[in-house]
């Protein structure tokens, strides 16, 4: 008799990291899993991500938002999940600064109606994909799980409502619960605004880099793939109602990582461009990931190889970034850092 296969709920399967996951999936399991994407496809959103996966049989997408109950029901009940992985969010920080409302809705209300959702069925394991950004800012050393949240934008506010309803789920309902906290991501697939995918499609057509402040900001760096594997390997191997941060291990400050964008392109230092800070910049984040490195997890990438990995795929996929950077985007550019793209 053949084994029963296990069903994939992830929502912002469209977005950078859920695409990636899913493309990750896909290579790990093959046909042993059945992946079920549901994403309202919002400006992040891209379906292009999974072109080439539509077809598999073991693949449906869903357009839908996480805070349409009644269409969550309706898509638990046909499919019965077994596992629940909600990567979807408002995931950009300066754009939360203008329009927090949706920050709150998505990233803490939409977890309320995933968790109602689980609850009603016997999933196995609910990952909630939360941010080393609950933490807030730290001066010296590093955030364990243990840390306390002082969230200090409406994005990371409202992620650390999400990260905190997901955990009151299990010790309330016994709903097993995993929070997974990772650091800045970077790697193919990544919507053109945050640092890394801004500053390399930026650099390969010659136009400026705009550094915040001093560009003395820290940030720790994690290849998007190790992410995936985390949360995969945290899915097999992690214990219920536990936090995981996962780290890159790579602290950089922003005037670093703009540099070896800059050498990894091929580019001049003169494309940079100074703009004012923007508003509650946190200064530095650093996580420390040992809880999860000691239940045997390991990174594969180190930054070199990450970023160059990165740097390829974006100059071998204009094709994919050059229409995402027009009409709305152009108008959201201008404002923010004063200047045409
Ligand atoms: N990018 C990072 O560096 C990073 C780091 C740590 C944690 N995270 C977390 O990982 C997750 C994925 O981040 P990302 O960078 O891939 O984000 P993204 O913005 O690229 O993708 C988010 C996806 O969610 C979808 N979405 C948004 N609102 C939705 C809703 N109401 N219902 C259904 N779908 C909706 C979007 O259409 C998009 O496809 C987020 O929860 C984010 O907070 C990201």
């Amino acid at each position: 008799m053949s084994k029963k296969r296990e069903v994939y709920f992830i929502t912002g399967g469209c977005g950078f990291i859920g695409s990636n996951f899913i493309h990750y999936l896909f290579e790990l399991h093959g046909q042993n899993v059945f992946v079920i994407n549901y994403d309202k496809l919002t400006y992040a959103g891209n379906p292009e991500n999974l072109k080439s996966v539509e077809e598999r049989e073991n693949y449906r997408f869903y357009k839908g938002d996480i805070c349409d109950q009644e269409l969550v029901e309706r898509i638990f009940n046909q499919y019965q999940p077994d596992y629940v992985i909600n990567f979807a969010a408002e995931s950009h920080v300066d754009r939360s600064i203008g329009n927090p409302e949706d920050f709150i809705r998505t990233d803490t209300l939409g977890v309320f109606y995933l968790l109602e959702a689980s609850r009603k069925h016997q999933i196995k394991r609910f990952i909630q994909i939360s941010t080393d950004e609950v933490y807030g800012s730290i001066q010296e050393g590093k955030f364990t799980e243990e840390s306390g949240l002082f969230p200090s934008s409406p994005y990371s506010a409202g992620k650390a409502g999400g990260d905190r309803l997901a955990y009151s789920y299990y010790v309330t309902y016994n709903l097993p619960v995993i929070v997974t906290r990772a650091s800045n991501n970077y790697g193919p697939y990544q919507y053109p605004e945050k640092l890394i995918s801004l500053f390399v499609t930026n650099a390969l057509d010659d136009k400026s880099l705009p550094i915040y402040g001093d560009g003395k900001n820290v940030r720790d760096w994690l290849f998007v793939k190790d992410h995936c594997s985390a949360v995969e390997f945290i899915l097999r191997n992690g214990n219920d109602g536990e936090i995981y941060n996962v780290g890159g291990n790579c602290e950089k400050e922003n005037l670093e990582i703009t540099r070896e964008i800059l050498k990894a392109t091929g580019k001049e230092e003169s494309l940079i461009k100074w703009v004012k800070d923007r508003a509650g910049h946190d200064r530095r984040y650093a996580l420390d990931d040992n809880k999860l490195v000691s239940l045997g997890w390991n990174r594969e990438y180190t930054f070199e190889q990450g970023m160059a990995e990165t740097v390829k795929w974006y100059t071998e996929n204009r094709k994919w970034w050059e229409p995402l950077k027009s009409g709305e985007y152009l108008e959201y550019y201008k404002s923010h850092y004063g200047e045409e793209l």
